[in-house]
């Protein structure tokens, strides 16, 4: 059966950068499922030829490497452009009678929202109330949101209300682009596919872990959103959130997506709410001249927060997570760090260093593992060496996918676990939330740096400090 891809707010950045590169490296690979066409919806007077132009500009930039012609050929004739505008209930039906004129008979349909977030509630419904979600004739109907899912809880559970009114949960795939990253779902392999680390992957002998997710560059041109948005709602809720998932929670009975997400679940409901005095917030200095930001913006750019996880695997473990703009270097990482010896016989002038075990989820992804060994020609001193693992190693000259050529091979496929489920997000808002609602002024840190100074004395424990900074 054929299947159409259609995705709404097709003239916005995120089709030509992402969506549409994506499903040409799927098509490249021979992954893309036969039959399969993609049409974009927006209100801009474009023809399908001028999308088609657009999308290969997307495709030459941002899909890794110099366009094949012949493979471009092919998935450029599956490529058209329906202009329509979300707001009027008579495009939905114009658009259910082209897409059933591609189909030529029955056909899947997975409808991307790629849209500005207040279209999710109206065009969710809005494909319901025309018919579109529902299928007669045996094809399946699946519905991408995309990322913010609401902009606190109280309108996440009136998304997910809006949404269910006409969708089943089942066909709901919502993103989080971060679950994509062939390095966050290594952490689930590096867990569950080896047997020497998950013995030690608890309180007994974890002393802490951190998350970092850093990043060099500024708010650039999405000023006017992320004035809206901040640290906690753009990245808290969401990436960090779900990477704090696949590092603490149980392994799953199998890699199918309610057990996944259901041990998530479990993991994000154990989270004990956290105490406002361990959080930290901070601004970029010179955020509040950019245009379309207030000239008193509260907005955080920044944030560490020390959070819990009452259970049993993990009671007593503090965990660091931070993230930031304008910082001193690009990193997403998660650090491992290990107890001290519990004694030490070895009396050499430097102390022993714990083990640390890092997660490297970008760039120069790969996983090292620290362990202190013997400096050579002396009798008992002893130092951190490293031993590291970098995918690009194992690659054979493979890159590594980005993450949207994954999630839409998942969607299309029906495989929702690496999508969030309408409790997750809902359990993600409940723990962020009453952070935003603090509305703390943030502190001002110099760019280039970790952050507010602050948050260096929010980690305590053996390792004293950020592993990373
Ligand atoms: C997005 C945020 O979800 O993730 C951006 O809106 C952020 O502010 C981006 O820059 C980071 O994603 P990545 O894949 O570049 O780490």
């Amino acid at each position: 059966m054929n299947t159409t891809v259609v995705i709404f707010g097709a003239s916005g950045d995120l089709t030509a950068r992402k969506l549409v590169p994506g499903l040409y490296n799927l098509k490249r690979k021979g992954r893309l499922p036969a039959g399969t066409h993609v049409v974009g919806f927006a209100r801009r007077p474009y023809t399908s030829e001028d999308f088609r132009a657009l999308m290969r500009t997307g495709v030459e930039q941002f899909a890794g490497g110099p366009i094949d012609e012949a493979i471009w050929k092919e998935f450029a004739q599956s490529l058209s452009y329906f202009r329509g505008n979300l707001d009027a209930p008579a495009d939905y039906a114009s658009l259910d009678a082209y897409l059933k004129g591609i189909e030529g008979g029955a056909g899947n349909r997975l409808y991307y929202l790629s849209t500005s977030p207040e279209y999710y509630a109206p065009a969710s419904q809005a494909l319901g109330a025309a018919g579109l979600s529902k299928s007669s004739d045996g094809g399946w109907r699946r519905i991408i949101i995309e990322k913010p899912f609401g902009h606190d809880l109280e309108s996440a559970l009136a998304l997910n209300d809006a949404v269910h009114s006409a969708w089943n949960e089942s066909q709901v795939y919502r993103i989080d682009h971060y679950l994509g990253k062939e390095t966050a779902q290594n952490v689930l392999f590096f867990r569950f596919a080896n047997t020497m680390f998950e013995p030690v992957w608890n309180r007994n002998y974890i002393d802490n872990i951190q998350i970092t997710v850093a990043e060099t560059v500024d708010v650039g041109h999405r000023a006017g959103y992320y004035e809206q948005s901040g640290v906690l709602r753009d990245m808290f809720q969401n990436h960090l959130l779900q990477l704090l998932t696949l590092v603490t929670m149980e392994p799953p009975s199998s890699f199918s997506a309610d057990a996944v997400r259901n041990e998530k679940l479990k993991v994000l409901n154990a989270i004990r709410a956290i105490n406002p005095a361990d959080v930290v917030l901070g601004q970029y200095a010179g955020y509040r001249d950019a245009e379309g930001i207030a000239p008193g913006s509260k907005t955080p750019t920044y944030g560490a927060i020390k959070l819990y996880v009452d259970n049993w695997r993990w009671h007593g473990v503090p965990i660091y997570i931070r993230c930031g703009k304008a910082l001193a270097e690009k990193t997403s990482e998660i650090n491992i760090q290990f107890q001290p010896p519990p004694h030490t016989m070895f009396m050499g002038a430097n102390a022993i260093t714990p083990n640390t075990i890092r997660l490297f989820i970008q760039p120069n992804e790969g996983i090292s593992v620290t362990f202190s060994s013997k400096v050579p020609d002396t009798t008992q001193q002893a130092r951190a060496v490293d031993m590291r693992f970098n995918f690009a190693d194992v690659a054979r000259g493979e890159k590594l996918p980005e993450a949207y050529e994954r999630l839409q091979l998942d969607a299309m496929l029906g495989d929702a676990s690496l999508f969030i489920r309408s409790d997750e997000i809902v359990r993600q808002w409940e723990l962020i939330d009453p952070l935003i609602k603090l509305d703390r002024e943030p502190t001002i840190y110099a760019r280039e740096t970790w952050g507010p100074p602050e948050a260096d004395g929010l980690v305590g424990g053996s390792s004293d400090t950020w592993l990373q900074r």
